[in-house]
């Protein structure tokens, strides 16, 4: 992050008031954005995360006649409903506000009276479905036809959830009302127009200033509008829900949702100040250059955040345009669509009465859809919370605080002269950081959490090498240097999981007896030794417990989802076998674990990476062609299989100097090597 920001504004898509929030709607946008400022919290910067309801447009009309009640019926039992799963998946907002408080609806008038003003809206008449039977024009939502580019049939008015291809309503084929189910007729009606032509070469050199920074996705939807050439865009509807156009003669029309609802992030912001007592002060988030905007939202917004509004805050004038917006593509489940209607779903409030916020929270910030579209699986969440955060996370803070409560009266033992392998895993850690907090600058959050589990992985092993269970009767100073270690990687570690766990973090930090909350920790010295010997501890809990295979086919099961095993090959795949050897010939082969200590590509190689790992006795570099199947990220921390006598070759001019084992197949069915717990790096294998 450039260092000339005094403060960094966030702001999270307001969702829709007219459903349940899923974990789609979390992967997408919630969770990325919640890891993003509690980092930032932690390096106090002055950061505030904005979000609310969107409570106006059809989406909210066509749910209050689907449930048989009014509009402010729903948005007033559905911004209740997620305001609370919010908070209890520890999504924390400065503000979560409403787009149908008057502040916002004042917000939003000034600025459409502003832009018309200016010239920036200008009335056109325009042809428009009409439903000759409910007596109304229908507003893209409430038509349905044939999709003009790719012909799906249940194609809305003014896009399609097929191709994603946005039109104008009246090239929709085979045109039917929702109302009514009957054929539309045309009838013209009067709307404001959006110049949005007018600001497609500024646009044009806003995109580019930041294209360096920005995700690819973002960059190519962006780029695929711009070159289409901006249209001038309708921003008002015939509609009796929403912000009434503050015009005479507009009667029966609104401001269209989407021109109101960015807009909410200010006057959201806007509240916020008021409650803390200095209403201006909204003014240094939005109008001051030294502000860094990020705004986070899933790929079915990307548009209306890269074009619309930042359209919208040129024309007013006066405000800082988003720096980025890191959006996620689409979290599937099961392998298909989240989907509400096919009740394809997994809502927030009815997962957290049986298992805690954060087994999702890690399990999701693993697996975002960063890059391309990703899947959650319940047995993936099960690997998850039983592999990783129970074996590994979990494992290392409760042997420790154990140890030293049994052994050490409760306290932290002294520090004593540090060997090579104290002083290896204090620079891992000291250096974590820096480290993981790169990826977060970097919105790489996936990355990030792995890189926290990679500390975890670090601590693990350097318990076990030390093996103070043996030390504590031949070496007990030696002993206590461990333990005196290991409880402060422990809080190093509650430190940093805090933005992806941070109920657990919290639960670490009371069984380490720390008076002063997280909050007050620092990031940057996160990887430091804080805990002075002496230290009392508090009580040791378990932290996360096993997940039984039965639970988990219960949760499939009321997903209508049968657990089955990765797609068998066909006997095509099958490689031959080779022919016989016999156990002298085997014996040859020397196969060891080892630790996977760094990794990176092999320049102008698409398939090599290079390692380096430790044999435990000594460290040494292998080149290795699995670059297509996994990043070098993921391998970090990693215990894998390697030939360890294999005779040195050179791929691509690199030394390598053994080889990994892995499954010889692509996809599913492509797996390192490992071992079914954690040992020692430099075990012999048979
Ligand atoms: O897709 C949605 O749920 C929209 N309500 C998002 C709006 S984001 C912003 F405009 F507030
Ligand atoms: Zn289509």
């Amino acid at each position: 992050m450039q260092n000339n920001f005094k403060r960094i504004l966030v702001t999270s898509a307001l969702p829709y008031a007219n459903g349940h929030i899923h974990l789609g709607h979390l992967a997408g946008c919630y969770v990325p954005s919640d890891i993003y400022t509690r980092y930032q919290r932690l390096c106090h910067r002055d950061v505030l995360h904005i979000c609310g309801s969107d409570e106006h447009g059809v989406a909210i009309t066509i749910s209050a006649e689907r449930e048989k009640t009014t509009p402010q019926a729903i948005v007033d039992k559905y911004h209740a409903a997620n305001a609370d799963a919010f908070r209890r998946f520890g999504i924390h907002f400065d503000n979560y506000s409403r787009t149908s408080r008057p502040i916002h609806h004042e917000t939003a008038k000034e600025f459409f009276l502003d832009l018309l003003d200016k010239g920036f809206l200008v009335p056109k008449e325009q042809d428009q479905f009409y439903d000759a039977e409910a007596k109304m024009f229908l507003p893209d939502r409430y038509v349905e036809g044939i999709c003009p580019n790719c012909g799906y049939d249940k194609a809305r008015g003014d896009q399609c959830d097929n191709c994603g291809k946005y039109y104008d309503q009246l090239d929709l084929k085979d045109p039917k009302s929702l109302i009514t189910g009957k054929t539309p007729v045309v009838k013209r009606t009067k709307h404001w127009y959006f110049t949005l032509g007018s600001f497609q070469k500024r646009l044009e050199e806003y995109l580019e200033q930041h294209a360096p920074e920005w995700k690819d996705n973002v960059l190519q939807q962006t780029r695929s509008w711009l070159k289409e050439g901006l249209q001038d865009r309708a921003v008002t509807r015939d509609l009796s829900w929403g912000i009434p156009v503050p015009i005479d003669g507009a009667d029966g029309k609104v401001i269209y949702v989407w021109f109101d609802a960015v807009l909410g992030y200010i006057s959201a912001t806007k509240e916020w100040a008021i409650g803390q007592g200095d209403p201006e002060r909204w003014k240094q988030y939005w109008c001051d250059p030294t502000t860094r905007y990020i705004a986070f939202l899933g790929k079915d917004n990307i548009v209306f955040h890269t074009v619309v509004f930042p359209a919208e805050l040129m024309a007013k004038t006066g405000y800082i345009l988003p720096d980025n917006v890191p959006a996620n593509e689409f979290l599937n489940l099961e392998g298909g669509k989240f989907s509400k209607s096919r009740n394809n779903a997994i809502y927030v409030k009815d997962i957290l009465d049986r298992y805690p916020a954060d087994l999702f929270r890690y399990t999701i910030a693993t697996n975002l859809p960063e890059t391309k579209d990703s899947d959650f699986y319940w047995k993936d969440f099960q690997a998850k919370n039983n592999n990783e955060l129970a074996d590994i996370y979990g494992n290392f803070i409760n042997r420790t605080i154990t140890f030293a409560a049994k052994n050490f009266g409760n306290a932290v033992p002294p520090l004593g002269p540090l060997n090579e392998r104290d002083q290896a895993v204090l620079s891992f850690v000291r250096t974590a950081p820096e480290r993981i907090g790169g990826l977060i600058e970097q919105f790489r959050f996936r990355d990030a959490t792995m890189e926290m589990m990679n500390v975890a992985r670090a601590a693990n092993k350097y318990f076990n090498d030390s093996e103070p269970w043996k030390s504590f009767k031949s070496a007990p100073a030696e002993c206590g240097t461990t333990l005196h270690i290991c409880l402060n990687i422990v809080r190093s570690m509650a430190v940093l999981f805090a933005p992806v766990v941070p109920f657990s973090s919290d639960k670490v930090w009371s069984m380490l007896n720390i008076a002063d909350p997280i909050a007050k920790e620092q990031w940057s010295a996160a990887g430091e030794m804080k805990l002075p010997a002496g230290h009392t501890l508090g009580t040791s809990e378990i932290l996360f417990t096993k997940i039984e295979d039965a639970v988990i086919e219960n949760e499939l099961a009321a997903l209508g989802v049968h657990a089955a095993p990765p797609a068998a090959a066909s006997a095509a795949e099958y490689a031959p076998l080779k022919p016989q050897v016999t156990y002298d010939d085997f014996a040859k082969i020397d196969l060891r674990t080892a630790t996977v200590i760094a990794a990176e590509a092999v320049p102008k190689s698409k398939k090599l990476l290079k390692l380096q790992i430790d044999l435990g006795f000594e460290q040494r570099q292998i080149v290795a062609g699995i670059a297509e199947k996994v990043t070098p990220e993921q391998l970090i921390g990693k215990t894998i299989i390697v030939v360890a006598n294999l005779a040195p070759a050179k791929l691509m001019g690199v030394e390598s100097n053994g080889m990994l084992l892995a499954t010889a197949a692509d996809g599913a069915n492509f797996a390192l090597l490992t071992t079914s717990k954690d040992v020692i790096s430099g075990m012999g294998i048979k």
